[in-house]
Formats: C-alpha cells, sequence, structure tokens
C-alpha cells in the first residue's frame, strides 16, 4: 500500500487522473473501475482536461462503475447514471455502450449482479479501480459488517450514508435505502486500485483503512492485502495517522 500525501484535493485528483491518463495511454483497451461522490469530480475535469487538450483518447476504453442506487430512474439528478454522463461520459470520446453502471431499475436484481460480474470478467477484468471511502470505511456500498469476500449484490445503505449524501437528492427522506454495488471481492480482483480521501470528515476512515486492523467493520482495510493500491490523500485527511514520515520517504522512491 502506497500512501500519497498531497496538498489540498485538487493535486490529489491530478495525480490520481494521470495514473489513470497513465494507463489509457500505455494500454489501448482499457478497462477502467469508475467511482461517483464528491471527491473524484476534478479528478473527472482533468480527464475531461487531458482529452481536450492532450488528445486522451477514450475510444477503445471500457468502464465499469462501482455502484447504482436501487430503483432510482437514471434521469434523476442524483442517480450514478446520470453522474457519470454529466461529468465524464458525454465530455469524452468514450462509447456509449463500452460503459458500464448497475442498472437499479431492473426487478431481477440477482440477474443483473451477475451479467455485471460477467461482463467484467469478459472485458479481462478491471485494470484501474477508483475509489472513495465512506466516513465509515465502506468502499462502493460496501458498508461495515459486509463480506470481504462479497460479490455484486443488492446492499442496505447505513444511515449515516444516507445523511453523507442528502445533497445529491435534496432531503434525507429522498436518499435510497438500497443500492447494488460491486462486492469487496469484486473490487479485490481489480489490477491496480487508487483510493482518494480528502479532508476531515475522513480521518477515521483513513486511518482506519491505513493503519487499523483487516476488519469487516473498516471494510477498505482490505485493501492492504491487495498487492498494487495507492492511497492518495491530503494533509488533514492524514492528520490521525502515525507513520506520516515513513509514508512521505517511501513515496520519493515510489514509480508513478
Ligand atoms: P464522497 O463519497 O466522495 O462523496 O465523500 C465517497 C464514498 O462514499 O465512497
Amino acid at each position: 500500500m502506497d500512501v500519497i500525501i498531497v496538498n489540498d484535493n485538487i493535486e490529489g485528483c491530478k495525480l490520481g487522473a494521470k495514473i489513470i491518463a497513465d494507463i489509457v495511454r500505455r494500454k489501448n483497451n482499457a478497462v477502467l473501475g469508475l467511482a461517483t461522490g464528491k471527491t473524484p469530480i476534478p479528478l473527472y475535469d482533468e480527464l475531461v482536461r487531458l482529452h481536450n487538450n492532450e488528445s486522451l483518447d477514450f475510444s477503445n476504453v471500457t468502464s465499469f462503475n462501482l455502484d447504482e442506487y436501487y430503483k432510482v430512474p437514471f434521469t434523476n439528478e442524483g442517480s450514478y447514471h446520470y453522474f457519470m454522463n454529466h461529468h465524464l461520459f458525454s465530455k469524452i470520446n468514450i462509447k456509449k455502450e463500452n460503459t458500464h453502471v448497475p442498472n437499479g431499475m431492473v426487478d431481477d436484481v440477482e440477474r443483473e449482479c451477475i451479467e455485471y460480474e460477467e461482463s467484467i470478467k469478459k472485458h479481462g477484468g478491471i485494470d484501474i479501480q477508483l475509489l472513495g471511502i465512506g466516513r465509515d470505511g465502506h468502499i462502493g456500498f460496501n458498508e461495515p459488517s459486509c463480506s470481504l469476500a462479497s460479490r455484486t449484490r443488492l446492499e442496505a445503505l447505513m444511515e449515516d450514508t444516507r445523511e453523507a449524501n442528502i445533497s445529491d437528492f435534496g432531503k434525507l427522506e429522498l436518499v435510497p435505502y438500497y443500492a447494488i454495488t460491486m462486492g469487496v471481492g469484486t473490487i479485490m480482483e481489480a489490477k491496480e486500485i487508487v483510493l482518494l480521501a480528502f479532508g476531515e470528515s475522513k480521518q477515521d476512515a483513513v486511518k482506519g483503512l491505513v493503519e487499523g486492523a483487516i476488519s469487516s467493520m473498516c471494510p477498505a482495510s482490505i485493501l492492504q492485502m491487495h498487492p498494487n493500491v495507492k492511497i492518495i490523500i491530503d494533509n488533514v485527511a492524514a492528520k490521525k495517522l502515525t507513520k506520516v514520515d515513513f509514508y512521505k520517504a517511501k513515496f520519493k522512491i515510489t514509480r508513478l
């Protein structure tokens, strides 16, 4: 696990975008695992800038998103279909048919989840998975106490997660109670993972992720078992970490 401490979210998102862009340039048919939430928005802005100004080509790229709310129409501005189209897909040259976001509108959720997993496999697996982290340590919508071997499925959202996402829906009563999410086991199969976390509200989650014991009560802590993970955090999110000097020294010899 490489812990990379930056000054602010813009610097962190630019770095995250560079890591993703390098893979897109290196591997013609890269498969990207994408995330939603407030955290990665500047990263998507930077990918759009690289597309417009530096010819970053997404025409052969495939994407799989982590999650989607259950029974929220794609036209709803809180849905992750809407989010991805708005922030990224409509602004780059990725082919619509190559983008995948779980379909929370289906009646047969079990089949949707199985097919999502099969589709990831059919494309050769995810080359790089982008992650945020919830205040409770969730990744995707894998909430504390979930199986660390879980696969794509319907999951209930914790109250704290629903509260954190109020701004997407206007008021708490409108925030969905359920979502389809890639499982922790699914995420762990990505060849490379980049997790972004910025600000005070993520301090406890970052502490659990980087220096806590591996536990389903902090699902992100399982990333300690992944061979190729970069955790990009700002100075504020890093406040509760005890080995900051070591992470900084290590970063000097990290090849990006
Ligand atoms: P945020 O969400 O980026 O809006 O903080 C992160 C997450 O819940 O994974």
